[in-house]
């Protein structure tokens, strides 16, 4: 795709699609009153039959007729101006791309007055563009492929190309295609995506300069002792994996950091068996982990210089002959000992291995992303990821990073009273707590492995997997994390 900046108005701009974005009862904006003088009062017309006022998720088609350089007219609503953020621009391209294709259109021209900041919106408006555009076609035998977009016009009187605003659409498009990747790993059915497969996919993707990857077989991970994904991958017969990727950029590094993904590749809930409907999606267990390779494998395009390594443990959860069983006891590397009374609280058993080997390595923070708990999802609902964290800078910065990429993170609280449910009577702690608070009690135990490291926990259990299509992703994984992460990395 061709992305252009042109300095034009709406009624000169020869294209396919014109999309002119509304702001809600903002209807007299000079560029809808020179379209409607050259359409001959026909666009206020058909406005105001239609009642479309600019709210949010509107809008209005109009075939031009001849009467202009362009060959259809869309106008979408962005709502009111109060409520207008970056993420309500990601739509509205997305919408814009989704509506093009729809009509057959290959290329797209769209009024570009975001207001403010406008080299960080070019980025957002391109990652709209490209995240709408997704499809998992790989087991569909009458898909057809995506209609292909040849060209993206910006348009809006008096703008021009900036080096910042190439900038920011070349890092959207890698990003967006890292989303892919994320979204890909967690599409492919559970049997095809084990732990070795995971291990090989990171292995293929995570090249490049200063990037490395190292995945460990068996006998690795007891060498290292890492008793969690030892004791999760009994009752399986398929091998574990743990995965490390290191990126290194040649020059001095400021920072270092640490991303932990939850790795599980298909979550049956192991002897503590889950109901037959709650492992329809079981296959998203492994979202976290999914996030951190795709985020990895494009650092080197990015070219941060800040040092980098991940972190994903990985297997999957099911109640083989030699599973392990209620009431056994792991011993950490660390020293602490866990009771698992519910082996369906697999994820904290294998994300304390890894958090307690990366905070080893003394990193300056470290970010682990996990399909924890379906409490998180009770609490915030499908569309925003629960962040805990021991160390509220780091927290806000992610947060923040969060609503920059559309990504929404809601902070929960590391409750100490809360310790109290996740004693046993046998070990250091038990894998699970009461009848409630089960999002804050998982989040306890995690706590337990990373020592005095600034860390964030984001339980991604609720967003990870989109239940309904929608703008900017179809029904199944969405690679939620990628883009807040990356928005961090490349913000330090
Ligand atoms: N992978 C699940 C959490 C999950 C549930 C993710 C729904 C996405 C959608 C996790 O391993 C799990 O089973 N958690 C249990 C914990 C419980 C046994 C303490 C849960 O949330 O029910
Ligand atoms: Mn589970
Ligand atoms: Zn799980």
């Amino acid at each position: 795709m061709e992305i252009k900046f042109r300095d034009a108005s709406a009624v000169s701009i020869k294209t396919d699609l014109l999309v002119i974005p509304v702001r809600e009862k903002q209807l007299d904006e000079p560029a809808i009153r020179a379209l409607d003088q050259r359409l001959k009062g026909q666009l206020r017309q058909r406005i105001q039959k239609s009642r479309f006022t600019g709210a949010e998720g509107s809008q209005l088609h109009f075939s031009t007729a001849g009467l202009l350089p362009a060959g259809q007219l869309l106008l979408l609503g962005l709502g009111s101006e109060g409520e207008i953020v970056s993420d309500t621009w990601r739509k509205i391209a997305a919408r814009a791309r989704k509506e093009a294709s729809a009509l057959g259109a290959e290329e797209i021209a769209l009024l570009f007055a975001p207001g403010k900041d406008m080299e960080a919106m070019a980025g957002v408006i391109v990652e709209g563009i490209q995240l709408a555009s997704y499809q998992f076609n790989k087991y569909r035998s009458n898909a057809k492929p995506p209609a292909e977009l040849k060209t993206l016009t910006l348009f809006a009187p008096g703008l021009r190309r900036t080096t910042a605003a190439q900038k920011s659409v070349e890092m959207a498009e890698t990003v967006a295609a890292a989303v892919f990747l994320a979204r890909d790993l967690v599409n492919e059915p559970p049997s095809m995506t084990t732990a070795s497969f995971l291990g090989e996919q990171a292995e293929r993707f995570c090249r490049g300069s200063g990037l490395s990857v190292e995945v460990w077989g068996k006998k690795k991970i007891a060498a290292m002792k890492l008793a969690g994904l030892l004791a999760v991958n009994r009752g399986s017969h398929e091998e574990p994996r743990f995965i490390k990727i290191h990126y290194k950029p040649a020059g001095k590094t400021k920072k270092k950091i640490a991303l932990i993904g939850k790795g599980i590749t298909f979550d049956s809930g192991g002897l503590s068996l889950k109901p037959a409907k709650s492992m329809e999606t079981m296959k998203l267990d492994m979202a976290g982990g999914a996030a951190v390779i795709a985020s990895m494998s494009c650092l080197p395009k990015l070219n941060l210089d800040v040092e980098v390594t991940g972190y994903v443990p990985t297997t999957d959860n099911l109640p083989g002959h030699n599973a392990q069983k209620p009431g056994d006891v792991i011993r950490y590397l660390n020293g602490k000992t866990i009771e698992v009374l519910n082996t369906d609280a697999e994820g904290r058993l294998i994300l304390a291995d890894a958090l307690a080997l990366a905070a080893q390595q003394k990193p300056d923070s470290m970010i682990n992303l996990a399909t924890l708990t379906g409490a998180c999802m009770v609490a915030l609902g499908t569309q925003v990821a629960g962040i805990f964290s021991n160390h509220q800078a780091l927290a806000d910065d992610l947060i923040r990073c969060g609503r920059d990429s559309g990504e929404k993170l809601w902070q929960l609280p590391l409750v100490k009273e809360y310790r109290e449910m996740i004693k046993s009577s046998v070990a250091d702690m038990k894998n699970i707590g009461g009848a409630h608070g089960g999002a804050i009690t998982a989040a306890l135990i995690l706590q337990e492995f990373v020592g005095s490291t600034p860390w964030a926990h984001l339980d991604i259990a609720g967003p990870s997997f989109a239940e309904s299509d929608s703008a900017l992703c179809p029904k199944g994984g969405t690679g939620f994390g990628v883009r807040t992460l990356l928005k961090f990395l490349s913000t330090l």
